[in-house]
C-alpha cells in the first residue's frame, strides 16, 4: 500500500462491503502496528488491532473481527464486546475503555488512515 510519513492509503472509498472487516499495518516506529477497517452501517471506521484488557490482537481468525450477530468486535481471547463506530467495550473485562481509533480521511477516493498520537 502507498505510504507517505505517518499515513497510508489503505484502500478506496466502497471497497469494503457492509460488515466487512479487513487489516492493514500503520507505519508506526520499530515494527509495523496492526489495525484494521470495519464497515458498519454504511461508515468506514479504522481501530488499533489491540484489546484494551490485555494488548494482544483480538481477531479470531485472521482477518476477522465482528461477532456472529455482525453488531460487535470481539475480542478472541475473553470475548470482550466492543462497538465498532464508537469504539467502547461494552461487555467483558475491559468495559467502559475505548479502542484506539486511527482517523481515517478520504482523498479524491482513496482512503488515507493517520497514526495515531502516542504511537
Ligand atoms: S484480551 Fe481481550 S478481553 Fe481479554
Amino acid at each position: 500500500m502507498e505510504q507517505s510519513g505517518r499515513e497510508i492509503v489503505v484502500g478506496t472509498v466502497g471497497d469494503l462491503a457492509l460488515g466487512e472487516t479487513r487489516k492493514f499495518l500503520l507505519p508506526t516506529a520499530g515494527e509495523p502496528t496492526e489495525a484494521f477497517l470495519v464497515n458498519v452501517a454504511g461508515e468506514v471506521h479504522a481501530w488499533v488491532n489491540r484489546c484494551r484488557h490485555v494488548e494482544i490482537t483480538m481477531d479470531w481468525v485472521e482477518g476477522r473481527f465482528l461477532d456472529e450477530t455482525r453488531c460487535w468486535i470481539v475480542c478472541a481471547t475473553h470475548g470482550a464486546l466492543y462497538a465498532p463506530a464508537t469504539g467502547e467495550c461494552v461487555s467483558g473485562p475491559p468495559v467502559g475503555k475505548f479502542l484506539i481509533r486511527v482517523p481515517l480521511r478520504t482523498e479524491g477516493d482513496r482512503l488515507i488512515a493517520t497514526v495515531p498520537e502516542g504511537l
